[in-house]
C-alpha cells in the first residue's frame, strides 16, 4: 500500500491510461480525484459517464474516489480540480497530468484551431493543474507530479506537430518544476506511455503486415503504465525527480535528455563560409537522423 493515506488527482481518468492509473492508485491506498470532461478523442462534447464508470470500478474494489468533470484547459477548471481533492479528502499529495486529445494533421494542413486546442489540453492543462496544486505542495513542503509526455514529442512522429510540440513542452515543464520546487521537497517526473487505447486505435490494420503489427500493439494494455505512475507518486520514489521514463508493455525505459553531442571550435570565430567548409563537415557524421518514434522503438513490445 504505497499510497496509503494520500490523495491523488488523475486527469483524463475516465478512460484509457488515466482510468488504469486511477484504479492502481486506489488499489495502492490513495483516495483519487477522477477528473475527466468525457470528451471525444478530438476534444468535442462532455459527459460525466466515463468518470463515473471509473469511480464505480474503484468503489467496487473497496477504494475511495470522487469525480471532477472540469476541464484542465481552463485555469478556473484546474483550480476546481485541486479544490475537489481538498473538499473530499482534505489533502492533496500527487497530481498525474494525463488528460489529452488528438487532432492529427500534416503540418502543412494543420489549422490554427487544431494547434490551439491540442496545446490547450496538454500543455496549458498540465501547467494549470500543476500550478493550482503548487501552492499546497509548497505550503506542506511535499508533493509529487507525474506528467504524461510522448515519444511523439521526445523523438518525433508524422502528422503530429501540435501534439509533439505540446508533449515536448510538458517534458520541459516537468524539468522546470523539478528545478524550481526542489527546495520544497516537490518531485516532478514524466512518463512516455505506450498503450493500445482510443488514441492509438487509428493505426491502420488493413494489410496482413499491418494487422500483425496491430495485434502486437494490442498487447500493450493501458494498465501496463500504471505501476510506474503509482511508484513515482509515492514516497518510495524519494530522490527521483526531473526524469523521463517510458513504459512499453513489460519494459521500463529511462529516456535521455538533450545534451551537447559534439562541439567544434575555431579560435578566430566562424564565418558562413568556414561553417560550410569546416563546421558542418565535422558535425554531419553526428547528425540525429530524421526518425520517428517507431524507428527508435523498432522492436516488438515485449
Ligand atoms: N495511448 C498511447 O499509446 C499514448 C502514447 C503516448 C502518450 N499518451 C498520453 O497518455 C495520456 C492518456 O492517453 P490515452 O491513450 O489514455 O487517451 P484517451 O483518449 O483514452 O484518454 C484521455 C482522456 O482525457 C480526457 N480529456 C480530454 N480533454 C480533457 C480536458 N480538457 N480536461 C479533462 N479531461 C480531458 C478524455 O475525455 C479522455 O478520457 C494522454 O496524455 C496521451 O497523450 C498516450
Amino acid at each position: 500500500m504505497l499510497l496509503e493515506g494520500k490523495a491523488v488527482i488523475v486527469t483524463g481518468a475516465g478512460g484509457g491510461i488515466g482510468r488504469d492509473i486511477a484504479i492502481a492508485m486506489a488499489a495502492a491506498g490513495a483516495a483519487v480525484v477522477i477528473n475527466d470532461v468525457g470528451a471525444s478523442l478530438g476534444g468535442a462534447g462532455q459527459s460525466a459517464t466515463p468518470a463515473e464508470e471509473t469511480r464505480a470500478i474503484i468503489e467496487r474494489a473497496g477504494g475511495r474516489a470522487c469525480i471532477s468533470t472540469d476541464s484542465v484547459s481552463e485555469w478556473t477548471g484546474a483550480q476546481k480540480i485541486v479544490q475537489a481533492a481538498l473538499d473530499h479528502f482534505g489533502r492533496i499529495d500527487a497530481v498525474v497530468n494525463n488528460a489529452g486529445i488528438l487532432r492529427d494533421a500534416m503540418f502543412h494542413k494543420l489549422s490554427p484551431e487544431d494547434w490551439l486546442s491540442v496545446i490547450a489540453v496538454h500543455l496549458n492543462g498540465s501547467f494549470f493543474v500543476s500550478r493550482a496544486a503548487a501552492d499546497h505542495f509548497r505550503a506542506q513542503e511535499k508533493g509529487a507530479y507525474v506528467h504524461m509526455t510522448s515519444t511523439s514529442g521526445l523523438i518525433g512522429n508524422l502528422g503530429q506537430s501540435n501534439y509533439s510540440a505540446a508533449k515536448l513542452g510538458v517534458a520541459a515543464l516537468s524539468k522546470s518544476i523539478a528545478l524550481d520546487m526542489k527546495r520544497y521537497n516537490v518531485r516532478s517526473n514524466c512518463i512516455a506511455p505506450f498503450a493500445w487505447s482510443r488514441m492509438t486505435s487509428g493505426i491502420p490494420a488493413e494489410t496482413p503486415e499491418q494487422k500483425a503489427r496491430v495485434e502486437k500493439l494490442m498487447r500493450m494494455t493501458p494498465a501496463k503504465n500504471a505501476p510506474l505512475a503509482v511508484y513515482l507518486a509515492s514516497d518510495a520514489a524519494q530522490g527521483v525527480t526531473g526524469q523521463i521514463f517510458a513504459a512499453r508493455n513489460n519494459e521500463i525505459v529511462l529516456m535521455s535528455q538533450s545534451r551537447p553531442l559534439r562541439t567544434i571550435h575555431r579560435g578566430e570565430g566562424w564565418t558562413p563560409d568556414t561553417i560550410v567548409e569546416h563546421g558542418m563537415a565535422a558535425l554531419k557524421p553526428s547528425f540525429v537522423p530524421l526518425d520517428c518514434s517507431a524507428d527508435v522503438f523498432s522492436w516488438d513490445p515485449v
